[in-house]
């Protein structure tokens, strides 16, 4: 069964844009856990949130409070900083998803560029693993980067699924097979598969003959249905789409 990791940053970038600085008043919302908590009922197999340098939607005490009082795993996406790291040290999240992190980027752009930064990427790995924490890298299917993630000590690659998603036809069967071909290599390797970025109920069937794929991180989408539909329906729309998912 395809699994569902539910990111939730969206509901902090609503929040922070109201209460930013006042994240204290009783009158800040949405409220981050009770989000969290709808998508555990819904059916949702890990919580992500992405602590990001400039703290534009996640903040450090939501990174806190999930670990405490969420009933599923928590996967922390985070870009390979000391000041992040330390964090991640400190709050022992089940996951750490490293990705790229670029200030001036929406959201995040590309996968990690492994080959260039293995030495840097390799230290922060083995410094989780040892702290308990099961480690992915963000990548784009290319082949050595999925390589190169292996040597580094990786648990985990999230398959970069954006331009899977932002093309139609010839070109998405095309970006289908560099994705099938990246987790036909990722599982020889030992790693875990994942993929996430840009899916949506609509498009994410036309991934399906993708092997090997065991989570699925979705968060803009389900946010953005959640406005008409509630995030609880939004969920279960998407976890019924994906059981017809056949490994
Ligand atoms: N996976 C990673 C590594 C991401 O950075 C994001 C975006 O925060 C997602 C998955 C989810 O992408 P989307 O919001 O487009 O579903």
């Amino acid at each position: 069964m395809l699994l569902l990791g539910v990111n939730i940053d969206h509901v902090a970038t609503l929040r922070q844009a109201r209460y930013a600085t006042m994240l204290s008043s009783p009158n800040a919302e949405p409220v981050l856990l009770d989000a969290a908590r709808e998508a555990e009922a819904a059916g949702a197999d890990s919580i992500t949130i992405h602590l990001r340098a400039d703290r534009r939607h996640i903040q450090d005490a939501d990174v806190w409070l999930m670990k405490r009082e969420l009933e599923v795993k928590l996967n922390l996406e985070m870009g390979n900083t000391p000041e992040i790291v330390d964090i991640a040290l400190a709050v022992k999240p089940h996951f750490v998803c490293l990705v790229p992190e670029n200030r001036q980027e929406i959201t995040t752009e590309g996968g990690l560029d492994v080959t260039s930064h293995a030495v840097a990427l390799q230290e922060t790995t083995s410094r989780l693993k040892a702290n308990g924490t099961r480690v992915s890298f963000f990548v784009d299917p290319v082949l050595e980067h999925i390589q190169a993630a292996a040597d580094c000590g990786a648990d985990m690659v999230e398959l970069h699924t954006g331009t899977f998603a932002n093309h139609t036809d010839a070109a998405r069967a095309l970006e289908v097979e560099r994705l099938s071909r990246a987790a036909m290599l990722a599982q020889s390797l030992g790693l875990q598969v994942n993929a996430g970025h840009g899916l949506t109920t609509k498009n994410v069937r036309d991934l399906f003959t993708v092997p090997h794929l065991v989570e699925l991180n979705i968060g803009h989408s389900l946010v953005a249905r959640a406005m008409t539909v509630g995030l609880r329906t939004s969920i279960q729309e998407m976890l019924a789409v994906m059981a017809d998912y056949k490994g």
